[in-house]
């Protein structure tokens, strides 16, 4: 059988339509009292496997995952990929054909490679939930995301909002993501930075979607967009995967959310961070920690968006 949200895996945020998103959302948002310890776990998921494939490094999304699986009853169980012989020179595809033919349910990936998941999916007949693949998507983060402004604006859909997604661009499967998901939620989206990791061509990311989907921009000088914004979310700068090459030294007087930033953006606008945050890079830590922070709602969210994921691809 199919997920609600009539896909049998989840792959990306651009194969979701916005009753696919709000199906998942409205289920989330009903499993956040569970995440955030309210209320007793549940049993959903009893006797299910999943298993957690990260080939790269991980801290929330991996520990998220395992809570959301375990609030439902399901066990986890690891792939260690600095152990196992993906190391050995074993192909991902050899590595998930061989863990699902000891039988699990589901398997959350996270690898280096874009489209990594996909080409799993196309060979297993277990879910395949992508935990970020490398450059391309990280879909349950720009579910929590949408979560995390549904709940803040208390609102479903956000039209009419415009929100900046501010940083590393080109490296980050996160703006990808919510590049598909906000906008097709109706928000318009400005993908800022400076034009070494903002791309012009990525304003064609999402050119028609769908006639209700907000839209996408490009915008290099940020100071000049500032008092436009409903809500900011600021991207780590990915140094492992560019060396930081096209940094430029002044990466965080043009980009960078300082107090001085912060404080011309309207005082009820409130800042995300995917984390993990490089402290006094693209953030300053009073801003972390401050009023206007929504990074630890995001990370509570995270753990009902999973929840919400995995129950609608393995519930029976
Ligand atoms: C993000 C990722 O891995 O893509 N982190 C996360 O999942 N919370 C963003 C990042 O690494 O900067």
């Amino acid at each position: 059988m199919g997920a609600p949200w009539n896909k049998d895996h989840l792959l990306g945020l651009e194969e979701l339509d916005r009753d696919q998103l709000l199906t998942l959302l409205e289920d989330a948002s009903s499993l956040l009292p569970i995440a955030r310890n309210e209320s007793p776990a549940r049993t959903d998921l009893a006797g299910q496997i999943i298993a957690t494939l990260f080939f790269e490094n991980s801290t929330r999304t991996r520990m998220s995952f395992t809570l959301a699986a375990r609030k439902l009853g399901a066990d986890i169980l690891d792939l260690n990929a600095s152990t196992s012989s993906t190391a050995k020179g074993e192909t991902l595809l050899d590595t998930a054909l061989n863990i699902e033919a000891m039988g699990v349910d589901a398997m959350v990936m996270r690898c280096a490679a874009s489209g990594g998941p996909q080409l799993v999916a196309d060979h297993v007949q277990v879910p395949i939930i992508n935990a970020g693949d490398g450059r391309h998507e990280h879909p349950t983060q720009g579910l929590l995301d949408a979560l995390t402004l549904q709940q803040h604006f208390g609102r479903t859909t956000l039209e009419d909002l415009t929100i900046a997604i501010v940083g590393d661009i080109a490296s980050s499967r996160v703006a990808r993501s919510n590049a598909f998901g906000l906008t097709t939620l109706g928000a318009d989206v400005i993908l800022a930075g400076p034009e070494s990791l903002v791309p012009a061509e990525l304003e064609t990311l999402v050119h028609g979607r769908d006639a209700s989907s907000g839209t996408l921009r490009v915008e290099h000088d940020l100071d000049a967009v500032l008092d436009t914004v409903d809500a900011i979310m600021m991207l780590r700068v990915q140094f492992e995967r560019h060396g930081g090459e096209g940094i430029g030294a002044d990466y965080t007087t043009r980009y960078g959310l300082t107090v001085d930033r912060a404080s011309r953006l309207r005082p009820d606008v409130p800042v995300l961070h995917p984390g993990p945050v490089n402290r006094g890079i693209e953030i300053d830590p009073e801003v972390v920690d401050g009023d206007r922070s929504l990074i630890l709602d995001q990370v509570t969210c995270g753990v009902a968006a999973r929840m919400a994921v995995l129950r609608g691809l393995l519930s029976k």
